[in-house]
């Protein structure tokens, strides 16, 4: 036995928001054309140019919420050259993303249909780095007034009679770089006055987030906080998983046990990272009211060979399935602060959890890591205690297990297991104190012989979820082994 996790199965916590679990699609390199948007004239199958594969397997996530359209591009996006007769739409150059041109099919339409699709919400990012406030109002007003106004008769004209729901607002992105070169004090005064003029419409309420620090300056969201804390509903945070750095970037595969040490070390950072950022949120908002929002995470490494490095494209190994398992474990140990979290990419861009070429799809290891994980969406959090060894590697050193247990309305239990150790089990009991020995226990495991180990359109199999067969029962919970380098889901039912 080289750990134990001790559940107090009638101690819960809190609750995990669903929204923690959400997606990012931006108009960069392949994510939204070719990834979701294919037109209604592709041969590759399609609902209103939506392409059906991916929608499909998309759902089985059961994603909540789908933030759009950037990132960097939100800050040079026009929602105007988006609507209204495609052939009429204006083409622009994205700048940011590879200087292609942007025929701007996909707008908000579009997207709403896609939100439709997937059952997600809306979560929209308007434009403060060029855009005007008359604009971002005027957006705001074409999406969610019901009644007689020129945005709202503008999009009656474009096929849409009824205003749709829209919650989740982001009051410009990365603000500090992309979105403005800006600092906290300017951009603070700038969200005042911009949100102001993104109004409430009937019973539309816009839950507002302001853009938040990169990484950890904490200096601007001490700056936020204090000047403009009263008038924000959540404040975003962005931070990436890059082994080696900024400048020297790695390739996705053929790393070895030094960049994944490396790499699960950098996953585990996001839990400081929270924490500091909460620890300034708690000064200004002790009542926790105003949610953090991860809004772009994930692992950033060097283009695939080839392909346009202005498009982010990125295999997606198991090393990437735990960079996945790591930080929705410390969402969820956050979720008092962490509200919503959006990882980036949706679909073929940076972590993404769908890969395309033509009319070829592949799910990644992170796909299957959010498929499993989808147990513990608006589930409650119980109280659990792991110990378990040490993962160490050239004098330094993680724990080798990391672990997170809920409990959904129906009672079920779901705990979730990432062994990082490469080269060992980890042999773990579990005590379920306050739980009858359950009725039914079952289990899936990811995991591969090879921490390279990923799928290809030639074989697109390679790694999925198995049944999880390794536990036994004992008279006070469970025994389990988990394999190395696994992904284990547990389901309890009492
Ligand atoms: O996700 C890719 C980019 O990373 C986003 O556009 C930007 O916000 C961040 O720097």
């Amino acid at each position: 036995m080289n750990g134990t996790v001790l559940v107090n199965t009638d101690w819960v916590q809190g609750k995990i928001n669903k929204n923690i679990y959400g997606q990012f699609a931006e108009h960069l390199g392949r994510c939204i054309y070719e990834g979701l948007w294919v037109g209604e004239d592709s041969a590759i199958p399609n609902n209103k140019g939506i392409r059906t594969d991916v929608v499909e397997a998309l759902k089985k996530l059961s994603i909540p919420v789908l933030r759009w359209p950037g990132g960097c591009f939100a800050d040079e996006y026009h929602w105007k050259d988006g609507i209204g007769p495609k052939e009429a739409r204006k083409r622009m150059v994205n700048t940011h993303w590879g200087g292609v041109v942007e025929n701007n099919h996909f707008g908000t339409h579009e997207f709403f249909e896609l939100c439709e699709m997937l059952g997600a919400e809306p979560y929209i990012c308007g434009n403060v780095g060029s855009g005007t406030v008359q604009e971002m109002s005027e957006w705001v007003e074409y999406m969610t007034f019901d009644g007689e106004s020129p945005m709202a008769k503008w999009r009656q004209e474009n096929g849409r009679e009824k205003p749709w729901k829209l919650t989740y607002f982001g009051v410009g992105n990365e603000n500090w770089g992309c979105g403005g070169n800006m600092r906290p004090e300017y951009y603070a005064d700038l969200y005042r006055r911009y949100q102001t003029y993104a109004r409430n419409y009937g019973d539309n309420k816009l839950y507002k987030i302001a853009g938040g620090p990169n990484v950890d300056d904490y200096r601007w969201t001490e700056v936020l906080m204090r000047e403009a804390g009263h008038l924000l509903d959540g404040l975003s945070l962005h931070n990436y998983t890059i082994p080696g750095n900024w400048e020297k970037k790695q390739q996705a595969l053929g790393f070895g046990e030094a960049q994944w040490f490396e790499t699960m070390k950098k996953s585990l950072y996001m839990d400081e990272l929270i924490t500091r950022h909460s620890a300034i949120m708690d000064r200004y908002d002790p009542a926790k009211r105003v949610g953090l929002i991860v809004d772009e995470w994930g692992t950033w490494f060097l283009h695939e060979p080839g392909t346009n490095p202005g498009f982010l494209y990125q295999q997606n190994s198991l090393r990437d399935a735990f960079v996945a398992g790591l930080h929705l474990h410390i969402f969820h140990k956050h979720h008092e602060r962490v509200q919503m979290t959006n990882i980036a990419q949706m679909v073929n861009v940076l972590q993404a959890m769908i890969l395309t070429e033509g009319s070829k799809m592949v799910l990644t290891p992170t796909y299957h890591v959010f498929e499993m994980f989808k147990v513990h969406q608006d589930a409650d959090v119980l109280a659990a205690n792991v110990t378990s060894g040490t993962y160490e590697y050239e004098g330094e050193q993680i724990p080798q297990v990391s672990a997170s247990v809920t409990r959904q309305q129906n009672g079920h239990i779901h705990m979730s297991l990432c062994n990082v150790h490469p080269g060992a089990e980890a042999v773990l009991k579990v005590e379920l104190r306050g739980l009858e020995a359950p009725a039914r226990v079952g289990g899936r495991v990811l995991t591969a012989g090879d921490m390279q180990a990923h799928n290809t359109f030639a074989q697109p199999e390679q790694i999925k979820p198995e049944e999880f067969t390794a536990y036994k029962q004992t008279s006070s919970g469970l025994e389990l082994t988990l394999p190395p380098m696994s992904v284990v889901v547990l389901t309890l039912e009492p």
